[in-house]
């Protein structure tokens, strides 16, 4: 049977991709965000997944405002890299598993949650940024992520959006349907986005690093009680864009210890301000 090993949770800022993809990597500002991903890359060269199920937020690039779903299945056999409006980023095209993707949607689906299913779709910085964090830059010749990926999009951008607690919940479905694939496959899950972040209006450029970092204790050790924060907590006290951390608590339900076994081992923990408009926290737990 497949199993889920490890959940890994990081945010998303765009002008991480930009610096990667302009050479700005090694300027001070640069230096202090990526240093945080320096383990990371090691720890994931250690442990190669055959999978991730990368939980992300599409940013109205592959969905416009004329179709919003919740959640977002992709089944596709490759999802081509979305251009931004500078162009796509030169990072090589997402290669997808259809086989485990339509298993997952066919168990979720019948364990009562309501997804879309995808079969083509461009992804953007939301999951391309976390790639190229914990993967680094792939190189010519072997222009290829080194591993295939499952894409599932949240709506976190158009109100209202999915709670804390659904997404819970959905982890747990998500980690039933994994564990009851037939093949014996190491899958990871990735929970993206956050931390605190407004991008606008009057608030915009807020930032709470005590409400970060309370969020990331409590991810860590009582995620069902996490789950029960209301959606305009997260507005209030992370900012607007801080929501985009609900979806960490999909892959959170995901662990082992939330359907009864063991506690996962932080393998790495790092919280850093400033990336562009965002607070960037990073989480690695494994399962034991
Ligand atoms: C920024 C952060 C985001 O999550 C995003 O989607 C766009 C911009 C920022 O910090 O600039
Ligand atoms: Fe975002």
């Amino acid at each position: 049977m497949a199993r889920i090993t490890a959940s890994v949770y990081t945010s998303h800022v765009p002008a991480i991709g930009a610096a990667l993809d302009l050479g700005k990597a090694g300027e001070p500002y640069w230096q202090q965000v990526f240093r945080g991903y320096d383990f990371s890359k090691q720890w994931l060269k250690a442990h190669k997944p055959d999978v991730v199920f990368l939980v992300y937020n599409d940013h109205a690039t592959a969905f416009s405002l004329e179709m919003i779903p919740t959640f977002a299945i992709g089944c596709a056999a490759q999802f081509p890299v979305a251009d931004e409006g500078w162009g796509p980023r030169p990072v090589p095209m997402v290669i997808g598993h259809p086989e485990l993707a339509a298993h997952i949607a066919q168990s979720v689906i019948q364990d009562d949650f309501d997804l879309t299913i995808v079969n083509k779709m461009d992804v953007d910085h939301g999951l391309t940024v976390p790639m190229s964090l914990m993967c680094g830059q792939p190189a010519v010749p072997h222009f290829a992520w080194p591993f295939p990926v499952i894409p599932f999009a949240v709506n976190v951008v158009q109100y209202p959006v999915p709670s804390g607690r659904r997404c819970f919940m959905l982890g747990q479905a998500i980690r039933r349907a994994i564990e009851s694939y037939d093949e014996p496959l190491k899958v990871q899950i990735w929970g993206t986005g956050g931390m605190s972040h407004q991008l606008q209006g009057p608030r915009a450029g807020l930032i709470n690093r005590e409400f970060d970092n309370n969020f990331l204790d409590q991810l860590i050790a009582d995620p069902a009680r996490l789950a029960q924060m209301p959606h305009i907590d997260y507005v209030r006290e992370a900012g607007s864009e801080g929501i985009e951390l609900v979806m960490w608590l999909i892959a959170r339900g995901a662990m082992a210890d939330v359907a009864g076994g063991a506690k996962p081992k932080v393998v790495h923990r790092f919280y850093h301000v400033p990336a562009s408009n965002t607070a960037v926290g990073h989480l690695i737990l494994e399962n034991v």
